[in-house]
């Protein structure tokens, strides 16, 4: 049998991983193997992913044999990282650097790390705008995947910076809501600002662009973004895709909080960067350089005609 060059994936089983895999075994050129890496390769999603075709592996952000096991062999090596899941920054910093040297002892060619902008490049923590989280973070999920890039230092290592998952409107909470008067309401903190974003099946497709340029890409970053849209333009896109108008409403950042979604400061502080830096954050966020990576990158127009009816469903059961 052909062997192709392998590229181990970590969170295979989530949004990102999982979109890499899939796409990697869905390649009509199928430049490449892939080993999927989960800590419970029993899980249904991992044997869905042996069912498709990807050899499943055991592997732990936080236990760093399982990870040379998981990288033996591997040409590429994509890492993520889940904050959400245990919310510490320190750790996140900590599993990420297991992964780089990991990635380093295993030898391999190219990894991609899931990187975000480190914020207190621009808002150092003496910056009153927004209050410091943690002790000495301003967007804890952003700046210790940015300070982690760092330890990628000795692998030849791409950063690629997916921007916000229009699936938070599904998946996070984010999706409109009925306001005191009966119609739908749908909130951001983002002013009259665009805010890149992206499907999150596209992020998968993009790492394996990434991947087939190879090392050439080594030391640069790629914002990634399927479109720039703004808060009342998303309101308005919803309003076509449920048959019902929704208002945006520009909620203002501290008020964000206050609705209790999960790590409301952190978001809060998130949007914020994105509303106050938005010319900067946007340019680094091209939606022609991303669909260079993946040509078949969907617009938030196209992404809401496949989700409209989950954001409906959702909503209904909420009313
Ligand atoms: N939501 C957004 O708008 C957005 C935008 C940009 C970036 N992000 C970032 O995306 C990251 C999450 O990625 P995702 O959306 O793909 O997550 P996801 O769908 O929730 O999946 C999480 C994945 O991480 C794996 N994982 C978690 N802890 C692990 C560990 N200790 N060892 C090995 N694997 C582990 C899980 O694998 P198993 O459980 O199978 O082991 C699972 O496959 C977050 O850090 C977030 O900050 C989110």
């Amino acid at each position: 049998m052909k062997t192709r060059p392998l590229i181990a994936v970590l969170g295979a089983t989530g949004a990102q991983g999982g979109g890499l895999v899939r796409a990697i075994l869905a390649d009509p050129a199928r430049t490449f193997d892939v080993r999927a890496i989960t800590r419970r390769p029993d899980s249904p999603a991992a044997r869905a992913l042996a069912t498709l075709g990807a050899e499943v592996a055991h592997g732990d952000l936080d236990a760093v044999a399982s990870l040379d096991r998981a990288f033996d062999g591997a040409h590429g090596v994509y890492v993520v990282t889940n904050f959400w899941e245990h919310c510490s920054p320190e750790r996140e910093l900590a599993q990420a650097g297991n992964a780089a040297r990991a990635a380093e002892r295993a030898r391999a060619r190219h990894v991609v790390w899931a990187s975000l902008e480190d914020t207190r490049r621009r808002v150092p923590l003496s910056d009153p705008r927004m209050p410091t989280l943690m002790g000495r973070y301003k967007v804890p999920h952003y700046d210790a995947k940015g300070e982690a890039d760092a330890l990628f230092a000795g692998v030849p290592t791409t950063f690629l910076r997916a921007s916000f998952y229009w699936d938070n409107l599904i998946h996070f909470g984010l999706g409109p809501k009925r306001g005191a008067d009966g119609a739908l309401e749908f909130a951001l903190p983002m002013g009259d600002r665009k805010l890149p974003g992206i499907a999150a099946a596209d992020i998968g497709p993009c790492a394996l662009g990434v991947f087939k340029r190879g090392e050439e890409l080594a030391g640069q970053a790629f914002g990634i973004a399927g479109g720039h849209v703004s808060g009342a333009d998303m309101a308005a896109g919803l309003s076509r895709a449920l048959g019902e108008p929704v208002r945006y409403v520009a909620l203002p950042f501290r008020d964000y909080v206050d609705l209790g979604y999960p790590g409301g400061h952190d978001m809060a502080n998130m949007f914020r960067y994105k509303h106050d830096f938005n010319d900067e954050y946007r340019a680094a966020q091209s939606v022609e350089r991303t669909r260079e990576l993946h040509p078949g990158l969907l617009d938030f127009g196209q992404w809401l005609a496949i989700h409209a009816r989950s954001i409906a469903r959702l909503e209904a059961a909420a009313a």
